[in-house]
């Protein structure tokens, strides 16, 4: 979300419209945020599943771009100060935390923060569009809705299968689990 005054928002279009400006940023953001994490896991199944996000996410940007089109908008130049903020918190870990399994459960973490934004953005988009009558549109929104969903239950499952174990094993006091019937992680000491 960035900085706007009243003056920029009158109309539940315009509101739209500023929506679909600010999640264009965040997918922007990750195109380079994604590489950067697949780097820096030691996990094979979570890089290969970050390098899969990313093509998704160019995917994402052209839908994005397509959606403009049909509604007959010109996507405005904001910066998503939110994921701004969630790529740093993934840049710190990067940087502050040792290469292995710990890193890899903090980078899961982050990853899903991501994802839980994306999910709060598209759901209101999706609303948004049926609302204002951009049938067309919506169910557009909705292909990516659903691309962010998986992309949360795959990390989810990475967590549970193979990096939270490993990450247990190497120091019990940072290890985080998934409890059952969860969507999120939990940190135990
Ligand atoms: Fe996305
Ligand atoms: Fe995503």
């Amino acid at each position: 979300m960035s900085i706007f005054t009243k003056r920029d928002i009158k109309t539940i279009n315009e509101a739209f419209l500023h929506e679909l400006s600010d999640i264009y940023s965040a997918e922007k953001q990750l195109t380079v945020a994604l590489p950067k994490m697949r780097k820096a896991t030691a996990s094979s199944a979570l890089a290969e599943g970050f390098e899969v996000h990313l093509q998704e996410t160019f995917g994402q940007l052209e839908r994005l771009d397509q959606v403009a089109k049909i509604c007959g908008f010109e996507l405005k130049d904001v910066k998503c100060k939110a994921m701004q903020g969630l790529v740093k918190e993934g840049d710190e870990i990067i940087a502050e935390i040792e290469f292995g399994a710990v890193r890899d459960a903090m980078l899961i973490a982050a990853a899903q923060k991501v994802e839980h934004y994306e999910i709060a953005s598209y759901g209101t988009l999706v609303e948004m569009a049926k609302k204002l009558g951009y049938p067309d549109a919506a169910i557009m929104l909705a292909v990516t809705l659903d691309e962010e969903k998986s992309t949360d239950e795959k990390l989810n499952e990475l967590a549970l299968t193979e990096v939270n174990d490993a990450a247990m094993g190497v120091s019990p006091v940072a290890a985080s689990f998934v409890t059952e019937g969860s969507t999120s992680q939990h940190i135990v000491n």
